[in-house]
């Protein structure tokens, strides 16, 4: 090693090595010399900062003294300072570790019981009263993650209230519907509301089948006879007159009126719920732009249901959700890939990216890395492809810095 080398002089171990603690605390002391290229050493024990060595010797002797003082069990402020954040870290990661466990523990128990067996589901705190298995009950995805954000809505569930989901396009508002609905036994039926389906589809409409004249339901008074719950999908599309319909519906066990069948009455049954999903109604109005063709929905209409801003799964929620869909990645793996998500949701807030990052896509990108196993060809079909030349720019940067840094 060549002690003249300024670069080297920089890294030089100075600071404070000790052993022992209390009046037994003995220490050493590393400061630099004011002659060029050598070091002071100072030699104490106990508490009361007395010296009793105190000498200068050049970098060769130095690394000397440290090994030796290593040998001895002396350990540098730096060092201990390092394993007190391992350990930290350890727990936080442990602690984080078990949720993880009882929550697999959970997710597989709920799986095995048999389902008939409990007249209830518990989801989060709650306890929601089951249905009845059917071919329309959703399949249980075991990775899902139930976070805190959803028990106030089961809560509106029990209670047979209209809920509301509002939140940016893959931010979890149907599969979380889905999920409890899979868990507790409903059928859901779904209406996308963004050009597909016309008030036909909805309500119904008169056909002839075989000479005969007949009526076919929609969905809306399929679900509500058979006691589905119906999910309106993109709401903020809906023509006028499936709003108008539905307003009547939402209140508490609202009827509908089938007036082209002469003024049917259709009753709800007790298991019918009523879900919406919008990505830009009320406190959403802001992003419209960026759902191009979205109403507004009026307050008085929105009145009758309750709505939940559903944000993005935070940075610690979201790396548990790629762990869960997709074993094969390792923690920091996951964690790295879920950093990448919130700061490109953090440039898109900031209105430096014009695309939003969904947890659908992050999925999606993970499992292309997981087959390829090349980031970049991975982000090519699962984000780039998606957005704007700029767009893509920016997330590739944000991209590499997570890649090389925290790799
Ligand atoms: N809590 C969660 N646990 C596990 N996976 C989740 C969770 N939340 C969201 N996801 C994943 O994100 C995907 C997208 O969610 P979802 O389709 O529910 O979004 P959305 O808000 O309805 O989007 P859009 O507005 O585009 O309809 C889901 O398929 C699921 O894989
Ligand atoms: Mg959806």
């Amino acid at each position: 090693m060549n002690a003249s080398d300024p670069a080297l002089q920089d890294e030089a171990p100075l600071g404070l090595y000790t052993r022992g603690a209390g009046q037994a605390r003995e220490w050493w002391r590393v400061t630099p010399s004011e002659r060029a290229h050598m070091y002071r050493i100072e030699h104490g024990q106990g508490d009361d900062g007395e010296v009793d060595i105190d000498t200068e010797i050049d970098l060769d002797n130095l690394e000397a003294k440290l090994l030796k003082w290593r040998r001895e069990g002396f350990v540098s402020e730096a060092q201990r300072a390092d394993e007190a954040r391992a350990t930290q870290a350890g727990s936080t990661f442990s602690a984080a570790l078990q949720r993880a466990v009882e929550m697999a523990r959970e997710a597989k128990a709920a799986q095995a019981r048999p389902k008939t067996h409990t007249p209830t589901v518990r989801i989060g705190p709650i306890d929601l009263p089951r249905g009845e298995p059917n071919a329309l009950v959703p399949r249980v995805n075991a990775a899902y993650l139930f976070t805190g954000r959803g028990d106030d809505i089961v809560q509106d569930i029990v209670e047979n209230r209209r809920v509301m989901l509002i939140g940016h396009t893959g931010s979890g508002k149907t599969s979380f519907i889905e999920q409890v609905a899979a868990r507790a036994d409903y059928g859901v039926l779904r209406a996308n509301m963004n050009g597909q389906t016309t008030i036909g589809d909805f309500v119904g409409f008169w056909t002839v089948k075989g000479g005969e004249t007949i009526w076919v339901d929609g969905v809306l008074p399929v679900a509500m006879r058979e006691g589905h719950w119906l999910v309106i999908d993109e709401l903020d599309f809906a023509e006028p007159s499936i709003l108008a319909v539905l307003t009547a519906v939402l209140e508490p066990n609202g009827r509908l009126l089938l007036k082209e069948r002469g003024n049917e009455i259709v009753e709800p049954h007790p298991s019918f719920r009523l879900f919406a999903t919008a990505n830009a109604a009320g406190a959403m109005s802001a992003y419209r732009h960026l759902y191009q063709g979205a109403n507004l929905l009026n307050e008085a209409f929105l009145d009758r249901w309750r709505v939940y801003l559903f944000d993005y799964l935070s940075l610690e929620e979201e790396t548990e959700v790629l762990l869960r869909t997709l074993p094969a990645l390792t923690r920091p793996l996951a964690h790295t890939l879920a950093a990448i998500a919130a700061d490109c949701r953090a440039a898109f807030a900031r209105e430096d990216l014009a695309s939003t990052f969904s947890t659908r896509r992050l999925i999606d990108w993970a499992e292309l890395m997981l087959r390829t196993g090349d980031v970049e060809r991975a982000a090519g079909p699962a984000i780039y492809a998606k957005v704007s030349a700029d767009d893509a720019a920016l997330i590739r940067s944000v991209i590499r810095h997570h890649v090389i840094f925290d790799a």
